[in-house]
């Protein structure tokens, strides 16, 4: 079966472009986002990876560490990033596993044979400080991912891991949030001090509580 939200994050060692990783200790007491790309040399892939090294400030922030995976060797992995940040403009600042064995890729279930037999497709996994899944995201190898949407995602599992509060369609940081249905109207005063708007018994909003 595969992996499933809340599952402990499948912990393993292996190489990488930055020397060999074992992925729980290397996470230590930071938030994770592990993602595979089908292969090295690929353009889709080259984006991703150029935007993602651009946005290592906005992940630090946020005390994210990121992990790429692609099934080629190191050697490849190591041509490739000199790609990646001639016609990318940026600097690879984060490490990408290498998996020609498909060992990581098989453990985190991101081979779709019905996509491809050996390749694996554009998987997403975001790993809170207790090793827990807490998104898992596949897009096929056609579409490259949004990260500045893995952000947004990491903004709303931060402040709901914290606050009892859950963040509506497209919400962005700073924007009001719904209380969660388990707080009764009673209760809101205390948790929220900011105040609240009751626009049915169900949905309830309230400032951002963190900010
Ligand atoms: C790409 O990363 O560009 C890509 C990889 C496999 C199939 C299609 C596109």
């Amino acid at each position: 079966m595969g992996l499933r939200l809340g599952d402990t994050a499948p912990d393993f060692t292996a190489e990488t472009s930055e020397g060999k990783i074992t992925f729980h200790e290397w996470l230590g007491t930071s938030w994770g986002v592990l993602f595979s790309h089908p292969a090295d040399y690929t353009p889709v892939c080259t984006t991703e990876l150029g935007m993602t090294a651009k946005l290592k400030d906005e992940f630090d922030k946020r005390n994210v560490k990121v992990l790429a995976l692609s099934v080629d060797d190191v050697e490849s992995h190591q041509g490739w990033i000199k790609d990646i940040n001639e016609t990318q403009g940026t600097h690879v600042n984060f490490p990408i596993i290498a998996d020609p064995k498909r060992e990581v890729s098989t453990m985190y279930d991101m081979i779709h044979p019905n996509a491809d037999n050996s390749l694996t497709v554009r998987s997403l996994f975001i790993i809170d400080p207790d090793k827990k899944i807490k998104l898992i995201i596949t897009y096929p190898a056609s579409t490259g991912r949004n990260f500045h949407e893995i952000l947004r995602v990491i903004d709303s599992l931060q402040l709901t891991a914290n606050y009892s509060v859950a963040t509506p369609a497209n919400w962005q940081h700073g924007e009001d949030v719904v209380i969660a249905p388990a707080i009764t109207d009673e209760e809101i005063p205390a948790k929220f001090p900011k105040g609240y708007k009751k626009i049915k018994p169900y949905l309830r909003t309230t400032p951002q509580p963190n900010l």
